[in-house]
């Protein structure tokens, strides 16, 4: 009965215990205090010798019954608390499915990426591949085989950037014109060419409409039997594809020296389409394109027999076209790199 007294103790204070404990350090604490080196029970065994030798297998029984109850209240609390702990866990952690998502920053073209490109698409649709030519160039190829020897006055525009020393005889391209010369090099009478030639050029300029960077786009067709109603017809399908079906072309004589006759191109103002505005000056129409039909000395200089080929040239500005079409009203913005201008251009044009 005394025995009985005594478990009846010890678990009901265990119970009154565990009632208040939370975590599963307090838990290992109790743990120790009734069944650690001198725990509650396990101070019980220190009893053994004073009892007689006939109770001591039956108080042997009593000591390890208590035991295995205070441990399975002990070791069903913690399995309480991990459970406990784990649904707290998968609570806090719990996502939310419908919440909208943070958006992705994607990146954008570049406003001169997209003219590029929409260029692009209209001239390789008609049959022209796109050339590439190099930034540094040689004054031969930038200006004497496109009949414009030194001295010659349509170099003052363009006599800008030469390299130094041993390397005077180059500059930094300025007129992609420069891809005429090449490409007709290259290819030697071998069949037709049909190019054009995007790419930056550079000149001493420096105002809102004028950049001592820019990006031009030469285009050339050289082929038996090319006459100025092909040019014409070229241009004029371009033009309308890129500004508008409703666009209205007119070709103007003009001057340049590697071409002959030579043309420029207007078009209807985009602004007020026609009508007279301060950005057409009144007129209804602006410039947007040179062209003509290749000079024969600029066939000869680079091995084209100019009594067999004929051809035509064009070229232009694409950062006019970019800031006509975008709205952008100066061109040094274009190559200003500030992310609050680039970022008028996201995701444009259902991109
Ligand atoms: N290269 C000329 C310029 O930079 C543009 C040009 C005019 C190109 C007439 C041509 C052309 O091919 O035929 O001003």
């Amino acid at each position: 009965m005394e025995k009985e007294q005594e478990r009846k103790n010890i678990i009901e204070s265990l119970e009154k215990e565990l009632k208040v404990i939370k975590t599963k350090n307090d838990l290992a604490n109790l743990k120790a205090l009734y069944l650690g080196k001198n725990g509650i029970v396990t101070n019980l065994s220190l009893k053994m010798k004073d009892i007689p030798n006939e109770e001591k297998r039956e108080y042997g029984k009593f000591l390890n019954e208590i035991k295995d109850e205070v441990s399975l209240k002990l070791e069903t609390l913690l399995k309480e608390i991990e459970r406990k702990e784990l649904e707290e866990k998968l609570a806090s952690e719990k996502i939310d499915i419908t919440l909208p998502s943070k958006k992705i920053k994607k990146g954008s073209l570049h406003p001169m990426t997209r003219i590029q490109n929409e260029f692009e698409d209209i001239f390789v649709s008609m049959g022209y591949t796109v050339y590439d030519g190099p930034e540094i160039e040689s004054d031969k190829n930038c200006f004497q085989k496109l009949n414009i020897p030194k001295g010659h006055p349509a170099r003052d525009a363009q006599d800008t950037f030469y390299l130094k020393d041993e390397y005077e005889n180059f500059l930094i391209r300025s007129q992609t014109s420069t891809a005429q010369v090449r490409a007709m090099e290259e290819n030697k009478e071998k069949g037709p060419i049909r190019i054009v030639c995007p790419g930056k050029v550079y000149r001493r300029d420096e105002d809102a409409t004028h950049s001592h960077q820019f990006m031009q786009i030469e285009g050339l067709v050289i082929d038996e039997n090319v006459s100025m109603a092909d040019l014409k017809g070229t241009l004029e399908l371009f033009c309308k594809k890129i500004l508008g079906e409703k666009t209205n072309v007119r070709f103007r004589p003009s001057y340049f020296p590697f071409t002959e006759p030579s043309v420029e191109v207007d078009v209807t103002c985009f602004k007020c389409g026609g009508k007279g505005c301060s950005l057409c000056k009144q007129t209804g129409w602006i410039e947007v394109l040179g062209a003509g039909m290749v000079h024969p000395n600029v066939l000869e200089m680079s091995g084209y027999d100019s009594k067999k080929y004929q051809g035509f040239a064009f070229g232009t500005g694409m950062d006019r076209f970019a800031m006509f079409k975008y709205g952008i009203p100066d061109i040094r913005t274009i190559y200003g790199n500030d992310i609050r201008f680039l970022n008028q251009f996201d995701r444009k044009d259902g991109e």
